[in-house]
C-alpha cells in the first residue's frame, strides 16, 4: 500500500492518500478544497487515479475537495449515513466499505458532530476529529454531545488494539501519528477521567467559533461546491490560520 499523510497549513487538516500500484488506483481520506491540484498532481504523478474521497464528518473548519474531486475524476464520495446528504455512499457502523483496493470497517464515532465516523483499515484508523492526538473534537456545535462523544472513544475507539494506529483529520502541535493504546494512557481529555468529568470538561472549553463555520457547514453538505454567494467569505475566513476545530 502506498500511503501519504498530506496536510492543510491554513486548517491544520490531515488529508491521507492510499494508493494501490498495481491497480493504479487510489483514494482520498478528508482532502481539503484549496489542496485539490496538489492532490492531484500527486496522483498523476504516482500514476493513481482516484476512486473515492471519504469524508470523516461535515467539517467545520474548512471546505472538502469532495465535490470537485468528484467533478474532475469521477470518485464516489463517502460520507456518514447522518451526514452530507451529496455523498454517493452513506455508511454506518458496522458496514463493510469496499473502496477501489481497500476493505474498511465502518465504525460510527458520533459525539463530535452526530455523523461523524471512522474507517478501520487493517492495523490503522482515521478518526476524522473524534479521536485527535493527546485531544478530541470539540462537541459544542453540529449536534455535537460530550457524553455520546466519551462513549465513542472509550467504547469504540479504545476497543481496538492498543497497538491499532490513529490517524487524525487534525494536528496543532506539529505530531503526526498515534496509537489507541497511547491515547489510553496519556490523552489528557480522556485517560483517568469519568464520563461526567469529560462532559463537564468539554462544556466549560470556551472556544471560540470556527470561523468558517457558517460557510463551511452548508458548503460541506453540499460536498463542498458553495454557492458563489458566499465564496468571499469563504476567501476571507480560510486566509486566517490556526482555527481550532
Ligand atoms: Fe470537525
Amino acid at each position: 500500500m502506498l500511503f501519504r499523510q498530506l496536510f492543510d497549513t491554513t486548517s491544520s487538516t490531515y488529508t491521507y492518500l492510499l494508493g494501490d500500484e498495481e491497480r493504479g488506483t487510489a483514494l482520498l481520506i478528508d482532502p481539503v478544497a484549496e489542496r485539490v491540484e496538489r492532490d492531484l498532481t500527486l496522483m498523476r504523478e504516482l500514476g493513481l487515479s482516484l476512486t473515492h474521497v471519504l469524508d470523516t464528518h461535515v467539517h467545520a473548519d474548512h471546505v472538502t475537495a469532495s465535490g470537485l474531486l468528484r467533478a474532475r475524476t469521477g470518485a464516489r464520495v463517502v460520507g456518514g449515513a447522518a451526514g452530507a446528504p451529496c455523498a454517493d455512499i452513506h455508511v454506518k457502523h458496522g458496514d463493510t466499505l469496499r473502496a477501489g483496493a481497500f476493505t474498511f470497517q465502518v465504525l460510527a464515532t458520533p459525539g463530535h458532530t452526530d455523523d461523524s465516523v471512522s474507517y478501520l483499515l487493517g492495523d490503522r484508523v482515521f478518526t476524522g476529529d473524534a479521536l485527535l492526538i493527546r485531544g478530541n473534537g470539540r462537541t459544542d456545535f453540529q449536534n455535537g454531545n460530550a457524553g455520546t462523544l466519551y462513549d465513542s472513544i472509550t467504547r469504540v475507539l479504545f476497543a481496538l488494539p492498543d497497538e491499532t494506529l490513529v490517524y487524525p483529520a487534525h494536528d496543532y502541535k506539529g505530531l503526526t501519528v498515534t496509537t489507541i493504546g497511547e491515547e489510553k494512557r496519556h490523552n489528557p481529555r480522556v485517560a483517568g477521567r469519568s464520563r461526567e468529568g469529560f462532559i463537564q470538561l468539554m462544556n466549560n472549553l470556551g472556544l471560540p467559533k470556527p470561523k468558517l463555520m457558517d460557510v463551511a457547514v452548508p458548503a460541506n453538505r453540499a460536498c463542498g461546491l458553495a454557492s458563489p454567494d458566499n465564496a468571499q467569505d469563504r476567501h476571507q475566513a480560510s486566509a486566517t490560520p490556526g482555527q481550532v476545530c
